[in-house]
């Protein structure tokens, strides 16, 4: 086999998955080096996937138990089979990593399986064979922030990966940081019967996230039965016959309280994942959270060797990575593509989800940027009343002079569908007035955008 390739990507994730298909579809003789046995990175196998495969089996489970007697359908004596719903989750994520096997092959992309190690300018290595490219890639992804005095065993107490694969429903799960991960899984396990706690540092629930949609998406979680200790440090965390013991005690300090969990999700963040690739034996900058140091043109400081994904600095998610990829390779090619940091959206997958896209009023407000607000809640919405679905509103800050789109943010019923119109709003420049003249289908979800796109002048038709 050849080990001399243009590019040699290291890691199979969304980003470098991604980067290896465009730079192949560009002509280029690529390599993808993976050291997970299957590829898809974090994301296809133990995190987007597999738990949108797990949030949509609780959710129709949730219905079926007690959705669906408001539609006059009475379903009784509905039962759990969780092993039956954890087998159908392992056949998405097979699914989904044999597409990329496909792919791989479809476009010549050479996998080679194993743990890489980066000699220098070039050079890479992977057991005793070592491989020469042209450019390199690193998109070797993240991994779980451990918390000092906490044991993850992926048993007991777990990180996201352990917590996709529990072989029964906890009695009582207690989730550390209420963050994406925390609320996804906990809405997951929650659904299927477990007492949920999260403790969360901060005052508050998803930190980033436009603070009054933030606070509206934690009375509707509480109203499902998930339990906020806002506020609260976890201090240790102790195996017991019965579970775990957590000790806390309050974020500005105070007296420990202890609580006990049959299983325990740390959930408090992820960090760049470079352990062995050899970065500073190849003198590769990392920045003080350890994350590869690049320029706006992905390359690192040593010539010839870039990186993109949760490796590098910006949000930690999967489209993001993609886009990235993309970019990287046609950059190579020498192409001039450009990606808008401003406009990457976020999606939390509850029900109802949360989605956003640019500023939040804290942004606004910290960058004293004059902005107009308008707001449309789903309870006036047709489509969301007959689903049933009428929680949460959507929210749209647009420029007081120029009436331009600045952000958009929904918690409501498909809001990740519903924030891509804003998206494409936002990329164009578009003012709010444009989306409120832009003619919407009824009955359908997307009239709420519109509504609240109206609302922002004030005129809003059906509040
Ligand atoms: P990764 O997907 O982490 O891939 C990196 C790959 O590199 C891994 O397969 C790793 O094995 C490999 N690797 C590392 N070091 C080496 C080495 N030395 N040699 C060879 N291979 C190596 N994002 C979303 O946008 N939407 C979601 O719904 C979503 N859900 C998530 C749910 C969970 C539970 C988790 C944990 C994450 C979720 N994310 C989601 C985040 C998303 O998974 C990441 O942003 C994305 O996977 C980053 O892609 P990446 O290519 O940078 O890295
Ligand atoms: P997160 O950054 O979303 O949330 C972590 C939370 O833990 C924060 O609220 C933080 O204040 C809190 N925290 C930090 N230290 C703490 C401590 N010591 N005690 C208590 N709370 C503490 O991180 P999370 O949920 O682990 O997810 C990691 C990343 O994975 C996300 O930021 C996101 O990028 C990605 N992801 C994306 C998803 C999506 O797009 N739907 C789904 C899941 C993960």
């Amino acid at each position: 086999m050849s080990t001399e390739f243009d590019v040699i990507v290291i890691g199979a994730g969304p980003g470098g998955y991604v980067c290896a298909i465009r730079a192949a579809q560009l002509g280029m003789k690529v390599a993808c080096i993976e050291k997970r046995e299957t590829l898809g990175g974090t994301c296809l196998n133990i995190g987007c996937i597999p738990s949108k495969a797990l949030l949509q089996s609780s959710e129709n489970f949730t219905e079926a138990a007690h959705g669906f007697a408001a539609h006059g359908i009475m379903l009784e004596g509905v039962t759990l089979d969780l092993a039956r719903m954890q087998t159908r989750k392992t056949e998405v994520v097979t699914a989904n990593v044999r597409g990329i096997e496909f792919l791989f092959k479809k476009n010549n992309v050479t996998w080679l399986k194993g743990a890489a190690k980066i000699l220098g300018e070039g050079q890479v290595s992977v057991d005793d064979t070592t491989y020469h490219g042209k450019s390199i890639v690193i998109a070797t992804g993240s991994e779980s922030t451990p918390l000092a005095g906490i044991q993850v065993d992926e048993d007991r107490i777990v990180t996201s990966t352990g917590a996709l694969d529990f072989p029964a429903v906890p009695g009582h799960l207690v989730v550390i940081g209420a963050g994406v991960i925390g609320l996804e899984l906990g809405s997951v396990w929650r659904r299927l019967g477990a007492r949920v706690t999260v403790i969360e540092y901060l005052d508050r629930i998803v930190p980033g996230i436009d603070a009054e949609i933030a606070t509206a998406f934690q009375r509707v979680l509480t109203k499902q039965g998930i339990v906020f200790k806002l506020g609260q440090k976890v201090t240790g965390a102790t195996l017991t016959d019965a579970g775990v013991t957590l000790t806390m005690e309050p974020a500005k300090g105070g007296t420990a309280t202890t609580l006990e969990a049959d299983r325990v999700l740390l959930a408090i963040g992820r960090r760049p994942h470079t352990e062995g690739l050899g970065l500073a034996a190849a003198g590769i900058a990392t920045d003080a959270r350890g994350r590869v140091v690049t320029d706006a043109h992905f390359a690192t400081n040593v010539p010839g060797i870039y990186a993109i994904g949760d490796v590098i600095a910006g949000p930690m998610l999967a489209h993001k990575a993609e886009d990235e990829g993309v970019a990287l390779a046609e950059m190579l090619a020498g192409q001039k593509p450009h990606i808008n940091y401003d406009a990457i959206p976020s999606v939390i997958y509850t029900w109802p989800e949360v989605a956003a896209v640019g500023a939040t009023e804290e942004d606004l407000k910290a960058g004293g940027v004059a902005y107009t607000v308008g707001k449309f809640p789903f309870t006036a919405n047709g489509r969301a009343r007959a689903m049933g679905s009428i929680e949460g509103f959507v929210k749209i800050l647009a420029d007081a002079q120029t009436d331009r789109l600045l952000g958009a943010h929904i918690l409501g019923p498909d809001a990740g569908g519903l924030i891509a119109e804003c998206v494409t709003a936002l990329e164009f420049g578009a003012s709010a007035e444009d989306i409120a003249r832009i003619c919407h289908a009824h009955p359908t979800l997307s009239e709420a955008v519109k509504e609240a796109a109206l609302a922002v002048e004030g005129r809003a038709l059906h509040i």
